[in-house]
C-alpha cells in the first residue's frame, strides 16, 4: 500500500447518514443497560465523596443534575426539550427532580421511542420520532432544552444549534454536554486524526464540533450569556469505566452463548476508541455549555 492509500485510509471518516444512526441505535441500544441500569447513554461527572468512583451510575445521574442546574427550568406548567433523548434516562431523572414539569424528548430511533415510552408510563414525559435539526415544536414555545451527547451526531451543526434557539422562549436556556474538538479537525496530528475517524466511525458521528466554532455559533445565531466549562477531569473517571464494561459485555455474551452484533460492535469499537480520544487532551475536551435566548 503506497504512502498515498495509507493517508487516505486515515482519513476516510465515514460521513454518517441518519439511516446509519437510526441502524445502530435500533440495534445496538439495548447493549447500554449494561452500561447503566437507568439507561443514561452518557459519561458521568465526579464529585469527590457525593458521587462514587466505583458506581458508575452515580456519575451518569450527576451529569444529568449538572445539567437540570444549570438549565434552571420553571418548576411547573413548564415543558422542556431533550435533544436527542436516548431511552429517557435523562428526562426520567428530570421528572423525578421536578415532577410537575412536562419533558418532551425528541430521537431518530423507532426502538427508542417506543420502548421509552414504555418506561416513562405515568410520568410527564414523551418520546417522539423526529430529527432534532427540523422539529415540528413551535417557535418561542419551549421553556429549556438540553442536548447529552446528541449533536455529536450532527457535527454539533449551525442547524442543530438555530433549531435548538428557534424553539425557545426567549430567557430560557441550552444546555449541552458532550465532546468537542479543541482544534480544526485539519490541525490533529495523525495518532489524533486516527482516534477521532474510528470513534465517529463506531458511533455513527458526523464529527466533532470545534469548541471555538461552536462558541461563535452559538455568539452568531444570537444566544447570550454562554459559558463554557472544560469538565474534562470530572468526565474521566466515568471515561475509565470503559475497558472494563466492554470486556464483562463481551463476558457475558460468551458465557451466555450469544451472538455478538455487527451494531454492538461497531458500539464496543466507538467506547473504546472514545478512551483512546479522551487521552489526547490537546484536542479533544468534554464541555458543558450553557447559552441563554
Ligand atoms: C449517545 S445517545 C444519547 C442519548 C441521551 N441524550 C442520553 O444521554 O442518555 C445519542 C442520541 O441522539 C439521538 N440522535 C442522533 N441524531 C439525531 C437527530 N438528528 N435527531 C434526533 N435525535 C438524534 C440518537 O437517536 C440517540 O438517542
Amino acid at each position: 500500500m503506497n504512502s498515498y492509500t495509507i493517508f487516505e485510509k486515515l482519513k476516510e471518516k465515514s460521513s454518517t447518514t441518519n439511516e446509519k444512526i437510526i441502524k445502530f441505535y435500533d440495534e445496538a441500544t439495548e447493549d447500554y443497560e449494561f452500561w447503566s441500569k437507568d439507561f443514561n447513554m452518557h459519561f458521568g461527572y465526579y464529585i469527590p465523596f457525593k458521587t462514587n468512583f466505583l458506581k458508575r451510575d452515580t456519575m451518569l445521574n450527576q451529569m444529568n443534575d449538572q445539567v437540570f442546574d444549570r438549565l434552571q427550568p420553571p418548576k411547573q406548567n413548564a415543558v422542556v426539550v431533550d435533544l436527542g433523548c436516548g431511552m429517557g434516562g435523562t428526562i426520567r431523572h428530570g421528572l423525578r427532580k421536578y415532577p410537575l414539569l412536562h419533558i418532551i424528548g425528541v430521537s431518530l430511533s423507532n426502538f427508542q421511542v417506543t420502548e421509552g415510552n414504555k418506561r416513562l408510563k405515568n410520568m410527564n414525559g414523551l418520546l417522539l420520532e423526529e430529527n432534532f435539526c427540523d422539529t415540528t415544536f413551535a417557535s418561542n414555545s419551549i421553556d429549556g432544552t438540553y442536548a447529552i451527547e446528541s449533536f455529536c451526531h450532527a457535527g454539533h451543526s449551525f442547524d442543530a444549534l438555530k433549531e435548538a434557539h428557534r424553539i425557545l422562549k426567549p430567557g430560557s436556556r441550552l444546555v449541552i454536554a458532550d465532546a468537542f474538538l479543541k482544534k480544526e479537525e485539519n490541525e490533529l496530528c495523525i495518532g489524533d486524526e486516527y482516534c477521532y475517524n474510528q470513534l465517529c466511525k463506531g458511533w455513527s458521528l458526523d464529527g466533532l464540533g470545534n469548541i471555538n466554532t461552536v462558541h461563535k455559533h452559538l455568539e452568531r445565531i444570537g444566544f447570550k450569556n454562554i459559558h463554557i466549562e472544560d469538565i474534562s477531569f470530572r468526565v474521566a473517571p466515568s471515561v475509565l469505566h470503559v475497558p472494563f464494561a466492554t470486556i464483562g459485555f463481551i463476558l457475558k455474551k460468551i458465557l451466555k452463548k450469544q451472538e455478538i452484533q455487527p451494531q454492538s460492535w461497531k458500539n464496543l469499537k466507538g467506547s473504546l476508541f472514545a478512551l483512546l480520544s479522551g487521552l489526547h487532551m490537546k484536542s479533544f475536551g468534554y464541555y458543558l455549555v450553557t447559552a441563554e435566548k
